[in-house]
């Protein structure tokens, strides 16, 4: 069921970037890229700021996968209703999140800033998880299909 590999491959991807964001804040590179939303080469990729540059285009594939995770959870018919509730509450968590990495880089990375990015980080880790754990659950189509025959 692709409801199962895609919240599986959105929380590995967003496993990474939780991952390279410690990264980002204890090597101390947050401020390697100061505009927003793109570094100064645009999108072009460049070694002054590389690790800021992966952290961020990790957010956007990231930010795609909860949205199209949402999309088919909601569309599901068998996904509970907890389910539907906790992919809700992650496409915003991500979206908040992004805005949120913008404020961080404005703000220059103030203390309360970059908190509230990693607590952010960590309810809409916990949705995910929420949505993943409840897609493991659903029956397969073909296990459904013989009791309807
Ligand atoms: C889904 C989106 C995102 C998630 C889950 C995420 C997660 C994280 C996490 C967990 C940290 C480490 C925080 C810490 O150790 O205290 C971090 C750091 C950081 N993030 Fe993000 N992030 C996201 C998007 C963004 C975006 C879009 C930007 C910028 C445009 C950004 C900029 C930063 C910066 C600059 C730091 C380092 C802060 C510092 O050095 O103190 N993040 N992020």
């Amino acid at each position: 069921m692709i409801l199962k590999g895609l919240s599986f491959a959105t929380l590995a991807v967003l496993f990474s970037l939780i991952f390279i964001g410690g990264y980002v804040n204890a090597s101390g590179v947050g401020l390697t890229c100061p505009d927003w939303p793109l570094c100064p080469q645009g999108v072009l990729p460049h070694q002054e700021f590389i690790i800021e540059y992966i952290h961020r285009s990790i957010a956007a594939t990231t930010g795609l996968l909860v949205i199209a995770t949402t999309i088919f959870a909601l569309k599901s018919k068998d996904a509970p209703k907890a389910m539907k509730i906790a992919s809700i509450i992650a496409a915003g968590a991500v979206v908040g999140q992004i805005i949120l990495g913008a404020i961080v880089i404005f703000e220059r990375l103030h203390a309360i800033t970059v908190t509230v990015h990693l607590g952010l980080g960590m309810v809409l880790f916990s949705m995910v998880m929420m949505t993943f754990v409840y897609a493991y659950k659903l029956p397969s189509r073909k296990a459904i299909r013989p009791l309807q025959d």
